[in-house]
């Protein structure tokens, strides 16, 4: 059913390290090509932060931007959740260091772990704090340092991960302004194709696990691509569905930037047009949370975001977890 927006985005935020390593750079560093990388992922290149760079730092920086386009002070917000599989650290919670560095002192803060999607999670969640809990400005970010969980030596998923944060203040709609509709979804049956099996409870960091690098990121890239295909074009439809609408009533849409291949193979299932497509994986490659809420920032200060304009978001990660969601900017 058609839904009147309860919330919506007011200013958005990015963030990504100075540091930029190319495909070429790569070459020096494991057995691929760019010739293979853009080929098979469209990635020319990726932000990289310094080791050690502490996640909230880079979300700080987004938050800020966030908070100023939309012209609200960082004590006025009162929850933040932040999209991340990368913490500064095991706990406590990288929102809580955000809260205190950009001096949110109203604000409840919590992360949430959905990988890929748990920017799309964020908002949904947003959205359900401020109808029922009275939460009025709300910060929902996406911000990863995935290259801290990258085994340099893997070529099969090097070569596909960056770092970056993005970040939206959340308010009341005005008029049909707003956040849509929102579908999140979860298979757990798929654990066991894209994870990171070290520092949890089941192989905590003793030196032998570390040594087996089960801290780094496990993939099996083809079968993650599949379902990525599948789901997002399913989740796609579905928000358009309940909204009365046809992927020709999109004024864009904001693909999850995993694998530009991945992106294609979704607009053409739904048979969106190329141009209506964002894509900027080119620039930072997998960014995970972040990679929705930095396209979303990269547009609005592009002038590419017009007010009224319909836009489509969609996503798919770890879990397996996927989600789209429909915003009228
Ligand atoms: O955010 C959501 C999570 N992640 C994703 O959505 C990623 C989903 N998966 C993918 O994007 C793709 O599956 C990859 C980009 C990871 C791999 O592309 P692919 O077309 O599925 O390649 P493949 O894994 O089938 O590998 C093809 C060949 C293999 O060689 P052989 O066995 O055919 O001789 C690989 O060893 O390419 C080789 N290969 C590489 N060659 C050069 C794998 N990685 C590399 C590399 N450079 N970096």
């Amino acid at each position: 059913m058609p839904k009147t927006p309860q919330v919506m985005i007011l200013g958005t935020g990015r963030a990504v390290p100075e540091k930029v390593l190319t495909n070429v750079d790569l070459e020096q560093m494991v057995d691929t090509s760019d010739d293979w990388i853009v080929a098979r992922t469209g990635i020319r290149q990726r932000h990289v932060a310094e080791p050690g760079t502490a996640l909230s730092t880079l979300a700080v920086e987004a938050a800020r931007n966030a908070l100023q386009s939309a012209n609200v002070a960082a004590d006025e917000i009162d929850l933040i959740i932040l999209g991340t599989v990368t913490g500064d650290m095991k706990f406590p919670a990288a929102a809580c260091f955000i809260q205190e560095k950009l001096g949110a002192k109203n604000a409840v803060a919590f992360d949430l772990s959905a990988a890929c999607s748990g920017f799309l999670y964020g908002l949904q969640i947003a959205e359900g704090m401020m109808a029922n809990s009275g939460y009025r400005r709300v910060l929902v970010l996406g911000a990863e340092v995935l290259t801290s969980m990258v085994n340099w030596q893997d070529r099969d998923t090097c070569v596909l991960f960056g770092d970056g944060a993005g970040a939206v203040v959340l308010g009341q709609a005005v008029g049909d302004r707003g956040l849509l509709q929102t579908c999140l979804r979860t298979d757990g049956a798929h654990t066991g194709l894209l994870y990171n099996p070290g520092c949890g409870s089941v192989n905590p960091p003793t030196v032998e696990n570390v040594q087996a690098r089960l801290h780094s990121i496990r993939m099996e890239g083809k079968e993650v691509f599949r379902h990525a295909v599948t789901s997002m074009t399913e989740a796609l439809k579905e928000v358009l569905d309940r909204e009365g609408l046809g992927v020709e009533d999109l004024d864009l849409l904001i693909p999850h930037q995993a694998n530009l291949r991945i992106i294609e193979a979704v607009v053409k299932r739904c048979k969106i047009a190329m141009d209506k497509v964002y894509v900027n994986v080119d620039r930072y490659g997998n960014t995970s949370a972040a990679s929705i809420p930095i396209a979303l920032d990269e547009l609005r200060r592009s002038g590419e975001l017009k007010e009224g304009a319909l836009v489509g978001m969609v996503t798919f990660g770890a879990g397996f977890t996927w989600a789209a969601g429909l915003v009228r900017i």
